[in-house]
């Protein structure tokens, strides 16, 4: 029997663990994920190249392995990598080989029927590997090529982390043809005290609109994104900035917050996440790994380990120009089944209020929040050192906040995750709004991580605090202010399950009623299920 932790509409494998989304990729017809897989067990170890296709990015269906460990330049993992659709359509795959040696070098692999829409056979480049540590560099520090994108010459170029000492890097390559390359002069980008960087990612976004763009876009009106995984604290780091293609490197907007000592995707588990364009749908698309946050025993216990999160578009912010936007696919709506709405429920300070939206494991719950203004101004300062992590989580009782969203709570509230806005407010009569998540009491079990998540979220003159809450089982997805901040966390209440999961509404401030108004829709289950041999289900 499958453990209640399974979820209903992320996507995992049957069994064994996931880690990174590879290559993903839309072509001919279906949206394509690869994902580092271990076929052995529930931990990491022995990676392959597992694959599944949708027509949607909610519904999958599982497919063989699309590459294993079975060449010298990857036989000890064939691990993280990218996919570019060339000019002519052809697809290349470039990916990172751990070999016999546990040396990262890079390599090339191709569909072997470019016809077949499944992309199920694939070809791994006789001449591999084509990309070896350059000198000076560690063996095991040269790892996950990505989306390669045309420079103005026509050349194909990629980037790869990388480090040197502390000081997080990414090598530049130009390639015309994915079988030679030439290392160009120093690099894109690099942070001291940032480590080795992961899974980069490089992108453009438009300054002027949400649609998304390709990842040779370039010219008036766009700017870059840079991200990298740290491998020293395991969290994704996104700076937005320019990036000069003569030079070769890309310059942050601001050096404050840029690749691995600013924002973050999610203040949550959000790991090696990857983005693609979709040329369908003309959105950027952001993938990322939900690990567990329970212990390796359970993991192997229940036979598999991790998630994907729900695929996010992605675009600047144009009305902060400081941040991402992130939003869970159009698609999910899809799911969304009878809802509950509720308009205008007063908070008094210190409550506590039960929302009947029936079934609770199951949910996408909408919000918005109102502090009262008499109250706002009447308070001096407030808090205004806060942090989400260091907090009491949403027992913490400031003037203005906590307040916002029980999920994953039992009746008596002994097991509950708070999904919250905290208020803090300066000498000058500034706001700072934090948006937090507390797993401290989320559940009973003692093997499971219980800190508490967040950070501060822009919120402009005008706008109601705001939420968007996806609840499926053992993972909580928010997303504030339109997904200004997000906050990913996997949770394993022990009472709050199937039918006993309740979800409150509470407001925590000593000095301020809240006014709410939220819709909740029951989510339907989606089909991710081996692809079927009948050839009239396609
Ligand atoms: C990130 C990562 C990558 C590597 C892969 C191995 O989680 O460590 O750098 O390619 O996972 O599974």
């Amino acid at each position: 029997m499958l453990s209640w932790q399974r979820t209903a509409f992320h996507f995992q494998p049957q069994k064994n663990w996931m880690n990174d989304p590879n290559g993903p990729v839309f072509y001919k017809g279906w949206y394509h994920l690869f994902y580092q897989y271990n076929p052995n067990g529930a931990i990491w170890g022995d990676i392959v190249w597992g694959h599944a296709v949708s027509k949607d990015l909610i519904h999958w269906y599982h497919l063989p392995l699309a590459m294993v460990a079975d060449q010298w330049y990857d036989i000890m993992g064939v691990w993280t990598g990218s996919a570019t659709i060339l000019s002519d359509g052809k697809l290349m795959m470039l990916y990172t080989g751990s070999t016999n040696e546990s040396v990262q070098v890079q390599n090339l692999a191709y569909p072997a029927d470019p016809s077949d829409p499944l992309l199920i056979k694939w070809v791994k480049y006789p001449g591999n590997p084509v990309l070896v540590p350059p000198p000076g560099i560690g063996a095991k520090d040269f790892r996950d090529p990505t989306t390669a994108w045309l420079t103005s010459e026509g050349k194909w170029r990629i980037a790869i982390g990388s480090r040197i000492n502390r000081t997080g890097i990414t090598f530049v390559y130009d390639t015309k043809d994915f079988i030679n390359y030439e290392l160009l002069r120093g690099v894109l980008h690099g942070v001291p005290n940032t480590g080795m960087w992961e899974c980069v990612d490089f992108y453009p976004v438009s300054t002027t609109g949400e649609h998304g763009l390709d990842t040779s876009h370039n010219g008036p009106g766009v700017k870059h994104v840079v991200k990298a995984s740290m491998d020293d604290d395991r969290h994704d780091y996104y700076a937005i900035g320019t990036y000069h293609e003569k030079n070769v490197t890309w310059v942050p907007d601001n050096p404050e917050i840029d690749v691995g000592i600013g924002i973050r995707y999610d203040y949550g588990l959000f790991y090696a996440s990857k983005t693609f364009y979709d040329q369908n749908k003309k959105r950027r698309v952001l993938w990322g790994w939900i690990g567990e946050s329970d212990s390796e025993i359970a993991d192997v216990k229940k036979g598999w380990a991790s998630l994907q999160g729900i695929p996010r578009t992605v675009a600047l912010d144009t009305k902060t120009g400081s941040n991402l936007l992130q939003w869970p696919v159009e698609e999910v709506d899809s799911l969304r089944l009878t809802s509950k709405e509720f308009e205008k429920i007063e908070l008094k300070p210190g409550s506590v209020m039960p929302l009947d939206v029936g079934s609770a494991t199951q949910l996408d719950i909408v919000a918005e929040f109102e502090l009262d203004k008499a109250a706002l101004e009447k308070t001096a300062e407030s808090n205004v050192e806060f942090s989400c992590s260091s907090s009491e989580g949403s027992a913490e009782r400031g003037a203005l906040g906590p307040f916002g969203l029980l999920v994953l709570a039992d009746d008596s509230l002994s097991e509950q995750t708070p999904v919250y806005f905290y208020i803090a407010k300066g000498k000058d009569g500034s706001l700072k709004t934090y948006f937090c998540t507390d797993q401290s009491r989320s559940s009973e079990a003692n093997d499971v991580n219980k800190s508490k998540y967040g950070s501060f979220v822009p919120v402009l003159e005008g706008e109601k605090f705001s939420m968007r809450v996806l609840v499926d089982h053992s993972i909580v997805e928010g997303f504030a202010q339109g997904g200004r901040t997000t906050i990913t966390s996997r949770v394993y209440p022990t009472k709050a399950i199937y039918g006993a999961a309740r979800v409150f509404l509470f407001n925590n401030a000593t000095g301020a009623s809240v006014t709410s108004s939220l819709k909740a829709w029951q989510m339907n289950s989606a089909f991710i299920r081996p692809y079927p041999d009948d050839d009239d289900e396609r």
